[in-house]
């Protein structure tokens, strides 16, 4: 048998539907540039039938990403097929993905559906995207509580009607790894033609199984594993890239199998990712958490200066982590500056690298050292963030043990420089109430986080919200040596992507980036899209 087993990665979709995560199409872009230096094989970039903005960015990727096959993801319907296919057809190698629910909890309950039916639906549906697309790949969503005889038939159904990938997901994270071995094990023996195609799994997190039930499946035949970048995805998440793909490089030889990824680029990509989507990346984390290589105990940082395999069963460096700590000063020129974001996988088109560079100037003034993570946080504040509405441009605070906390905040809204004066219980409290009067956001606050970014006391600090507006939560991300000036421009950051997102489904006036909406529109993915 085939011994590789193909990365489908599909943080662009199933990622996205992480609560607060979703991203715009330039956002999209470049997470899938990274993706295909990473070498995975596929990436699934999107649900172009969701919205028209998703649609956008999947059209996007698929005329300007090479080296992997490009997916979209459509539910067996007509025209959910033939929108997938306008969006993926400018790929020199497109995928349709096309997907139904087999169990019958779903039958019953949301599709309202018989098993002929479905069956049919499958038949009819597979065919027609086989009729757009040479490479159809078919989920049954929820296999693994599907009853396996009718799996069985779902999957000779769509093999028949010409889909040459099967993938089995695992859609509410409920198998046990020896069960989903067993299921995979059963499906093949019982369905003819099964083995001409390739065998794919999509595990979900809910019971922290997914990359246990991902090699389970591996070991029994699959050869593809459908995975996102730090784990993100749909409630508590889908199989971890990073954790499946140094699983078989650690453990090549009992697994019998590899992968063709770069594993260089893991930790970089793992970077981006939490960059763009606001999702921060645990300390203890497997495989990128910043304790992943961190030794604590005397006893092994003893073990790891005499021998690193003592404790360390692969190398930060097979990762790509922290060749350099120390990187660059105030006397730094263009040079210095752009080696780094070359040893750190960024590449930037002149503008994006003058408006880097300024800010970075201005950084280093405050700041006597110039961290590659501190980079890390200029570059998500002044490139990767979506089109801004509102620009802080001043803050004053006044503050103390015996005096009402009080801001003065100027913001740039794209017309005016519009200013305001409020108070709060705290600092914190007082730049919001202003923040506020000046947007008029109805937006709530659901959480707010301080965390530093490097170390010492001139330390970035990364301050992350939480907000929610009409059903869309969203994250805000900003780092600054100030904390409340990082606390105002996260807020902001917030807002600009709530503002966004309302944009997109028509909700907000203007004529901002999202604008090609309409109020018929289903919010982007991982705001409110629950159909997969
Ligand atoms: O979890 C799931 O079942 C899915 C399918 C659409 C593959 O995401
Ligand atoms: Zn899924």
């Amino acid at each position: 048998m085939d011994d590789q087993v193909r990365i489908f990665d599909t943080t662009l979709r199933d990622g996205e539907q992480s609560p607060g995560a979703s991203m715009n199409r330039e956002e999209k872009l470049r997470l899938a540039h990274k993706l295909a230096d990473l070498g995975v094989d596929i990436i699934e970039v999107g649900f172009p039938a969701a919205s028209p903005g998703d649609f956008e960015a999947v059209r996007a990727i698929a005329r300007e990403v090479t080296g992997p096959v490009i997916c979209g993801l459509a539910r067996a319907d007509h025209q959910d097929i033939v929108r997938c296919w306008e969006a993926i057809q400018g790929a020199p190698k497109p995928r349709l993905h096309v997907f139904i629910a087999t169990s019958d909890i779903h039958l019953e309950h949301k599709l309202k559906l018989g098993r002929t039916e479905v069956l049919d639906r499958i038949a009819r549906e597979v065919a027609h995207a086989r009729s757009l697309c040479d490479d159809v790949q078919f989920s049954a969503e929820d296999a693994s509580r599907t009853d396996p005889r009718f799996l069985s038939q779902a999957v000779a159904a769509a093999l028949e009607a010409g889909a040459s990938t099967i993938n089995i997901p695992d859609t509410v994270g409920y198998a046990l790894p020896h069960e989903f071995f067993d299921l995979i094990t059963r499906l093949r023996q019982d369905t003819p033609g099964l083995d001409r195609a390739v065998i794919s799994v999509h595990c979900h997190d809910d019971l922290g199984l997914a990359v246990a039930n991902s090699l389970a499946g591996v070991r029994a035949g699959a050869r593809q594993v459908e995975v996102c970048v730090n784990g993100i995805g749909e409630r508590a998440d889908n199989a971890a890239l990073e954790e499946v793909v140094m699983a078989i490089a650690t453990r090549r030889r009992d697994l019998g199998v590899d992968t063709k990824i770069n594993k260089g680029e893991i930790y970089s990509t793992s970077r981006l990712v939490s960059t763009v989507t606001g999702i921060a990346v645990q300390p203890n984390k497997a495989v990128v958490g910043m304790n992943a290589f961190a030794h604590e105990a005397g006893i092994h940082v003893d073990g790891v200066l005499k021998q690193p395999l003592t404790y360390e069963i692969m190398t930060p460096a097979e990762i790509g982590i922290g060749q350099s700590s120390l990187v660059l000063g105030k006397h730094s020129g263009r040079a210095g500056l752009k080696n780094l974001l070359q040893e750190i996988g960024y590449q930037l088109g002149d503008e994006d690298f003058e408006r880097l560079f300024g800010a970075f100037k201005v950084l280093a003034d405050k700041k006597k050292e110039v961290f590659r993570d501190d980079l890390e946080a200029l570059i998500a504040d002044e490139i990767l963030r979506i089109p801004h509405r509102w620009r802080l441009k001043y803050l004053n605070i006044v503050s103390g043990t015996v005096t009402v906390p009080t801001a003065t905040v100027i913001i740039d809204d794209g017309y005016e420089d519009r200013q305001e004066f409020g108070s709060g219980v705290g600092p914190v409290d007082a730049v919001y109430n202003t923040i506020k009067k000046i947007t008029g956001t109805n937006a709530q606050l659901l959480r707010f986080s301080i965390a530093s970014v490097t170390g010492g006391l001139d330390a970035m600090g990364e301050v992350t919200v939480r907000l929610e507006e009409n059903g869309y939560t969203v994250l805000g991300k900003a780092s600054d040596p100030d904390i409340l000036v990082a606390s105002a421009k996260a807020y902001l950051n917030g807002l600009n992507r709530l503002d966004f997102l309302k944009r997109q489904a028509g909700l907000a006036p203007g004529n901002g980036a999202g604008g090609q909406g309409n109020s018929q529109s289903p919010p982007t993915a991982g705001v409110g899209r629950n159909d997969s």
